[in-house]
């Protein structure tokens, strides 16, 4: 039963999902942020919890599931479960620690210091773009369901556009990954605005093309700004199904089809979609993957992500499975991650991706891999282990983008 405080903002569907009433935010003040751990073999019980659950915040988990859930449905949650910790009481009080969205202004290290909307995450792109015409320019690549282009920035060095291999970077595939946004525009930033003045920025330009797409699933962002603050997926909907959203990064067309590592449940928050590369941001994602390898080929690929303190690498559709250049991999996530330790502590934990977290099918790192040809590829799960997740308070924001370009390029140099 759900209380009567919350029917009054939300009502949930058949299968337990949080449904915000038309027109109003999902107000997640008392919810509480639990970790539950299942017994051996408990699928159905976890099926249970996930049911009772507003959101899974670590879905395909298997070792504990964080999971926000209301406050009439928390002791409910705490039952099923072998083990519970409340990693947080009260999610909304969490929620405004992350300050309100800032009101725009030009690109400056201030920038780094809140959250935007997703119109003033594409003033910021032009704006910077606008600052350094002759070595970059603002390309799309594809659109999303409900019609907004992915747009991101081209970054090219003294040997011209185009002309060295390309560093792909995506960020926000995930709608309530809001760090990721700010962590690819972060280095962006950096990388313009630090060329003339830095000689190992200078060099790391001059070496590769970049392309960064902080957003690469803006409808999922901007509901998770206007709507329901964590929500996942994209805004795709399903014939016959009232649940909306495919997981984009379960949606790539490579190993889709293995089972496992992704939902076939259009109301899971890893539904993989009906059919591989059956999203729009998918198709735009992969259309460009596929020419970058065509030409210039791909020498780095990062997808960043929110939260864990991961870098993690191929393959996640099997967890036996060593990539060919495993010892490589493996190489530069560890000198990546002693630079980022070195900054501030953050302490990262490295590894394939199945092995180290969990099985994902359909994911980006191992397309980019298994067809994109990419010397390296990376998921970067950025900060923090969980207390407070999705919703790092804003001034977490530099501290985390400036640890993570150290990471960024100790790659770039070893790559
Ligand atoms: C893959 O990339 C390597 C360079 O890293 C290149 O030599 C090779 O030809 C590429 N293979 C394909 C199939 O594109
Ligand atoms: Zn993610």
């Amino acid at each position: 039963m759900r209380s009567l405080f919350l029917s009054t903002l939300i009502f949930s569907t058949a299968l337990g999902v949080v449904v915000p009433r038309a027109g109003k935010k999902i107000d997640y003040n008392g919810f509480k942020l639990l970790r539950v751990s299942l017994s051996e073999g408990a699928e159905d019980v976890e099926a249970q919890i996930e049911e009772l659950a507003a959101h899974v915040l670590n879905p395909g988990k298997t070792a504990h599931l964080d999971v926000v859930v209301s406050p009439s449905d928390a002791d409910a949650v705490t039952a099923l479960a072998a083990t519970s910790t409340v990693l947080n009481e009260d999610v909304g009080a969490a929620l405004a620690e992350e300050g309100e969205l800032a009101a725009y202004e030009v690109p400056s290290e201030t920038w780094f210091t809140a959250y935007h909307s997703y119109a003033d995450h594409l003033s910021f792109l032009s704006d910077l773009q606008a600052g350094f015409p002759g070595q970059s320019e603002l390309f799309t690549t594809g659109s999303s369901v409900q019609g907004r282009t992915l747009t991101g920035i081209h970054i090219w060095g003294s040997g011209g556009k185009g002309s060295k291999p390309a560093v792909l970077l995506h960020g926000t595939v995930h709608a309530r990954e809001w760090i990721s946004t700010m962590t690819t525009e972060y280095f962006a930033w950096q990388l313009l605005t630090k060329y003339a003045s830095d000689a190992t920025v200078k060099s790391l330009v001059d070496k590769f093309d970049y392309y960064i797409i902080p957003v690469v699933n803006p409808d999922g962002f901007v509901y998770s700004q206007t709507t329901d603050r964590l929500w996942r997926k994209n805004r795709q909907t399903v014939s016959g199904n009232s649940c909306v959203g495919r997981d984009i990064n379960r949606n790539w067309p490579f190993k889709w089809e293995v089972p496992g590592g992704a939902s076939t449940n259009p109301c899971s928050e890893t539904y993989k979609g009906q059919a591989a590369g059956d999203s729009p941001e998918n198709t735009g994602l992969r259309t460009q993957v596929d020419a970058l390898k065509a030409s210039t080929g791909i020498r780095l690929y990062l997808d960043v992500h929110s939260y864990g303190q991961y870098i993690l690498w191929p393959y996640g559709y099997d967890c036996n499975l060593v990539v060919h250049n495993d010892a490589e991999h493996r190489s530069l996530a560890t000198r990546a991650a002693s630079a980022i330790q070195a900054v501030s502590g953050t302490a990262y934990t490295i590894g394939p991706a199945c092995a180290t977290l969990y099985a994902t099918t359909g994911d980006s790192t191992d397309y980019t891999d298994g067809v994109g040809n990419a010397t390296y590829s990376y998921t970067y799960e950025l900060r923090d282990t969980g207390r407070y997740g999705f919703t790092l308070p804003a001034n977490q924001i530099q501290p985390t983008v400036r640890e993570t370009w150290e990471g960024f390029i100790s790659m770039l140099k070893d790559a």
